[in-house]
């Protein structure tokens, strides 16, 4: 039997991977099935989701902390997220609706601890502050061989008619991006209850029926409700 305050808990789902796995289609159109699934939900990112932590996006995503190192980006990430959390992620759960991220805490441990070499100590010391309880429920690792990734960021520039200059970390060479990609897998790994690997390497379509048949599974509360 369902206790019914589970049941009606909101849920906490995160998305994260390597650059150009397609993660903000993806969650787009999650947020589209738990619509029609009458599931009320917010769709949000990081760095960002907060006027302060765009602000520290922003700064980031520019390449001005670069000088910061791996540590201090890994802390500003955490600053950004420790008011993304607290004036978006927990106010919308508490009210009953589901968080549905763009990235969050795996993204520091991948990016600047297991791949930017970042101590542990200060990883897990930076996620207990930042995230105060608020750990997602559950995350989807989009999962893509990076060579694959790269041709498909160089195809969107192209089609959109943007200059290929790369961000912060999208400049990083083609090694760096599979020890990224690894980072992500032992994530996975080491947390088997919350995180489930998709292979992105599948049309969209595809991907978005795998995708809702995790969530659905994983959820209760959404058995025989319909998808978009
Ligand atoms: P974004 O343009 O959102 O990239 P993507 O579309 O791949 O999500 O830029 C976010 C970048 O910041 C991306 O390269 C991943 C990186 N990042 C970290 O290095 N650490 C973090 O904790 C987070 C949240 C992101």
């Amino acid at each position: 039997m369902l206790d019914a305050s589970q049941a009606s808990r909101a849920r906490f789902i995160t998305f994260e991977g390597g650059e150009g796995v397609g993660k903000s289609t993806q969650v787009k159109r999650l947020l589209a099935n738990l619509a029609n699934a009458a599931i009320d939900a917010v769709r949000t990112r990081e760095p960002g989701g907060t006027a302060k932590a765009e602000a520290v996006r922003s700064f980031i995503l520019q390449g001005r902390s670069e000088s910061w190192g791996p540590g201090g980006e890994a802390v500003l990430f955490a600053a950004a997220r420790l008011n993304h959390v607290n004036e978006l992620i927990a106010p919308n759960l508490a009210a009953g609706r589901w968080v549905i991220s763009d990235r969050f805490h795996d993204s520091t441990r991948a990016y600047q601890g297991l791949t930017g070499g970042v101590d542990d100590k200060l990883i897990v010391a930076l996620e207990t502050l930042a995230l105060d309880g608020h750990g997602p429920d559950l995350t989807i690792m989009l999962d893509m061989d990076p060579e694959i990734a790269f041709k498909r960021v160089a195809q969107r520039a192209i089609e959109d008619g943007l200059a290929l200059t790369g961000d912060r970390f999208e400049k990083e060479d083609i090694d760096w991006h599979k020890r990224l990609r690894a980072s992500f897998l032992a994530i996975a790994r080491d947390n088997p209850d919350r995180c489930v690997v998709i292979s992105a390497e599948q049309s969209e379509d595809a991907l978005e029926a795998a995708i809702w048949s995790v969530v659905s599974a994983k959820f209760p509360e959404l058995a025989g409700r319909a998808r978009a």
